[in-house]
């Protein structure tokens, strides 16, 4: 969820809404904002997209000069009107990210009161103990102060008074806040992106950190209770609003950025003699082994990474879902880097695996595409990937510049050892933009197969070696985008087990560059055909040659040096995620249920 606040001089519902919209990323379930009018507390709520929101406000306009505002991802009760923040009791408004675990007991304590409920929300539990604690006797600051000592789990969270036009309380345990200073006006927000129209001098709230805020004044405490100085620092942000460019969707427009993203990360980490340079604090001489953390998209970003490190720098790797990672306490030794890659920066379940791997790792760098973020703020080194801002909730140019980071890793990790280079390398690095482009001509082939695809009930794909992370990748993006049950399975397992689901019903992908392993992804592909499956085969001029026989499509990518197959067959996952979802008409940019940053673990 995202939560904002202001303490303004002028009308705050649009410049919360505006807000809003550059914290939509963290979920679209639904949105709301407070507002003091004067002296009273009122709100408007309003269930999907924040333009629900703006619409609810056209019709009912909310004045006022104070205000606070949310955009919600579910996790405790349905996306209704009800459950939607800010959350009221009384005299209280709140806003809240984050998870309060202990919201049952709270629940209960309060019930002994005779305090009824009337959202299914954990958050609703924060309003009705500040109200309670008011009704005790305690001052707005000191009823917010007792409650947040109560709260266990992870949270963000703002509150507004009944009364109080200036005053506005901010807390941060787990959740990142980060605290805008303006003229004469004062901002809370959950990133500074949020924040960037009104103002980049920016304060972050540490951990455990309770916020007092006035027009004129800030006041933090930290965890102990004791005054705390935290640092005002400028930072540089693009406050552009990021168009479509004539395209669809954000997804499309993304996508056809790659060629120029993935020259513009290279170009950052190449010097003109093709020399890899890299920020101070990551000497791959002292590193021994990797450990990579992600979810989603970045994860599988990791897995092909693997095979890079192992196979070019022979270093080590584990990779490991984030959310996994700490709860199985791996224990860590000395020379491990520990990488977190996350395009947002700001993943619970990333962060909260940093945080684990905080003394544990020699260094700990994230690779991130906002630098601004938690995850980089966090980090001992910092690898942006230059994709430019990613929009569209599914990740296609931020997943191809983490691959080339990470590749350009690898071979620095390579050269450090002393080790001979792959053939090729890093020249053809050069080829790659190119290599991109030309890999989206088949634009208009993928799209014919996917009117096809778009009837089926269950897809797989098939990848071998470096490519088996893409058929992952390739039904993850299939399954967020059109809602189409998909799996990615190394295509050597499929005998093992699920080559039992293979009928005519279930078309299968096969990723399948004329690499050393091409013969034996065939063969498997041939297992599949044996039994009545439906193939789409994606590979170069060579391997259609040899193998499109009895396949029900061949789409044909350029000839690619065998290190970079994984990053040009990124395109046509994409583009088949992407067309399929046209097909089906389902919402390309934003689909159901998902968020492009899930702030909760
Ligand atoms: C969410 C998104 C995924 C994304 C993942 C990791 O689950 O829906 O598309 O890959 O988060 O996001 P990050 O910003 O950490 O790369």
């Amino acid at each position: 969820c995202g939560i904002v606040g202001v303490l303004g001089t002028h009308q705050v519902s649009p410049i919360l809404v505006e807000a809003l919209k550059r914290l939509e990323y963290r979920g679209y379930d639904s949105a709301g904002i407070a507002t003091l009018h004067n002296g009273h507390l009122d709100r408007r709520r309003a269930v999907g997209k924040l333009v629900n929101l703006s619409d609810a406000l056209v019709h009912e306009p909310l004045p006022g000069k104070s205000g606070i505002g949310h955009t919600r991802w579910a996790t405790h009760g349905a996306p209704t009107v009800t459950n939607a923040h800010p959350h009221r009791a009384g005299q209280v408004a709140v806003v809240h990210n984050g998870i309060i675990e202990n919201f049952k007991e709270l629940r209960a304590e309060l019930a002994s009161h005779g305090i009824t409920f009337v959202t299914e929300t954990d958050t609703e539990t924060v309003a009705l103990l500040c109200e309670f604690n008011m009704r005790e006797g305690s001052s707005p600051v000191e009823a917010a102060r007792k409650t947040v000592a109560r709260l266990d789990g992870a949270f963000a969270l703002a509150f507004l008074f009944d009364g109080e036009e200036d005053l506005l309380v901010a807390a941060r345990k787990g959740s990142p806040l980060a605290i805008g200073h303006g003229d004469g006006e004062m901002y809370v927000g959950s990133d500074a992106i949020a924040l960037a129209p009104m103002t980049d001098q920016i304060t972050y709230l540490e951990e455990g950190d309770f916020a007092v805020l006035t027009r004129q004044s800030l006041e933090i405490t930290d965890a102990k209770g004791n005054l705390a100085n935290r640092e005002m620092r400028q930072i540089k942000l693009e406050n552009t609003r990021v168009d479509k460019d004539g395209h669809k969707h954000f997804m499309a427009k993304e996508i056809a950025e790659q060629p120029v993203a993935v020259d513009t990360a290279l170009k950052a980490y190449l010097d003109e003699n093709d020399a890899i340079t890299l920020p101070d604090g990551l000497d791959f001489t002292q590193i021994e082994r990797l450990s990579l953390v992600a979810c989603g998209t970045a994860y599988y970003a990791c897995m092909v990474a693997k095979y890079w490190f192992e196979t070019i720098a022979r270093l080590p790797v584990e990779v490991d879902v984030a959310s996994e990672f700490r709860y199985r306490e791996p224990p860590v030794s000395p020379g491990t880097l520990a990488l977190f890659v996350s395009q947002s920066g700001e993943t619970a379940d990333t962060l909260a695996a940093l945080l684990y791997m905080r003394d544990k790792a020699d260094v700990i760098a994230g690779l991130v595409n906002v630098p601004e973020s938690s995850i980089a703020r966090e980090s001992d080194v910092v690898l942006p990937i230059h994709a430019g801002p990613e929009i569209s909730v599914a990740s296609t140019k931020a997943f191809t510049c983490q691959l080339t980071v990470l590749l350009l890793l690898a071979i620095k990790a390579a050269k450090a050892k002393g080790l001979p280079l792959p053939e090729g390398m890093p020249d053809d690095l050069h080829a790659l933009p190119g290599l991109i482009h030309q890999s989206l001509a088949s634009e208009a082939q993928i799209a014919a197969a996917c009117r096809d695809l778009a009837n089926a009930r269950d897809i797989i794909f098939l990848g071998r070696g470096a490519l088996y992370p893409l058929a992952l990748e390739g039904a993850l993006k299939l399954k967020e985008l059109s809602y189409i049950h998909a799996e990615g399975y190394a295509s050597g397992e499929l005998k093992h087990g699920p080559i039992a689901l293979i009928d005519e019903s279930v078309p299968v992908i096969v990723m399948a560059p004329k690499d050393a392993l091409f013969e034996k992804t065939i063969s498997n592909m041939q297992e599949v055909m044996a039994r009545g499956g439906r193939v789409v085969l994606i590979t170069d001029a060579d391997g259609a040659r040899e193998a499109a026989d009895g396949t029900a499509d061949v789409i044909t990518l350029p000839k690619v040096p065998d290190t970079l197959a994984p990053i040009l067959y990124a395109i046509p996952a994409q583009q088949i995620a992407y067309f399929t979802a046209i097909a089906k008409g389902t919402d390309v940019d934003q689909p159901r249920n998902l968020a492009k940053s899930v702030t909760v673990e």
